[in-house]
């Protein structure tokens, strides 16, 4: 199962556009599966969900609960698993935790961030018979800044052999992410496998956004971001609304009583 849905992922490259999104819980997943080739279990959720700073708080049971969760309503589209910042820092520890997770949330897959510092890591888990999906470009877990990437010569360069690097350690498709457009588009010649962009502009076999961006839940808006709703907005609206009716002893109206 898992394999044909890889295979189905690895087809699509140069074809029909890959379509993902992130969930962190049965809601969204619920909805997101209708639609989506591939599910990624973020660990933008300590930033989403959990109020943090930067992804590098979150710890490795968290993202197991929100996976577990999850998994168990997602019906047909890949679920990948965000591997937390510190819990691939060679490749054994790698394994360990990466074997553990998939035995715990049943997840399809695994994603890691970097490019040819974590090969060697990369190409032991997928010997071991763990899927990988790779992440270059803009690394959350050990930037400091938000920084669009490949504005220089260098810059482009390193990002490209990065992934040249995950693409040749057997991985099945590779993030990338807030590159220049002729980045992009270069490294997606480049390589055998799927590329999927965040902020990487449409030269990408596929896209990806975190869902609460899309809807308008977070309040994050970078210009690689389209809003195609404003939850924000209408919560905010449901709860003055229902504050008002409390207020007033307007609710709970007749109907919501129990004779
Ligand atoms: O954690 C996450 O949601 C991600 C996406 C932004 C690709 O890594």
């Amino acid at each position: 199962m898992q394999k044909a849905k890889i295979k189905k992922i690895l087809k699509r490259k140069n074809k029909l556009p890959i379509v993902c999104l992130t969930a962190y819980t049965t809601n969204v997943a619920k909805i997101a599966d209708k639609y989506c080739d591939i599910i990624l279990v973020g660990d933008s959720l300590g930033m989403v969900l959990y109020g943090m700073k930067t992804t590098r708080s979150v710890k490795i049971d968290t993202m197991i609960l929100h996976a577990k969760a999850v998994k168990e309503v997602v019906k047909s589209s890949l679920v990948v698993f965000d591997m937390p910042y510190k819990t691939y820092t060679n490749k054994f520890i790698a394994y360990k935790n990466a074997k553990m997770v998939i035995k715990l949330t049943k997840c399809d897959a695994i994603k890691l961030e970097g490019g040819s510092n974590i090969a060697k890591t990369v190409n032991y888990l997928v010997k071991k018979g763990i899927p990988v999906l790779g992440h270059v470009g803009l690394l959350p877990q050990t930037s400091n800044n938000f920084k669009v990437k490949g504005k220089s010569i260098t810059e482009r360069k390193r990002i490209l052999n990065d992934s040249i690097a995950i693409s040749n350690s057997g991985a099945f498709a590779i993030i990338i992410e807030c590159v220049v457009e002729r980045l992009a588009r270069e490294i997606t010649k480049s390589i055998p496998i799927p590329t999927i962009g965040i902020g990487a502009s449409r030269y990408c076999d596929g896209q990806i956004l975190v869902t609460e961006d899309l809807v308008g839940l977070s309040n994050f808006s970078p210009k690689f971001v389209k809003r195609y709703e404003n939850l924000n907005k209408s919560i905010e609206k449901s709860i003055k609304n229902y504050t008002k009716d409390v207020k007033m002893k307007r609710f709970p109206f007749i109907k919501n009583v129990y004779k």
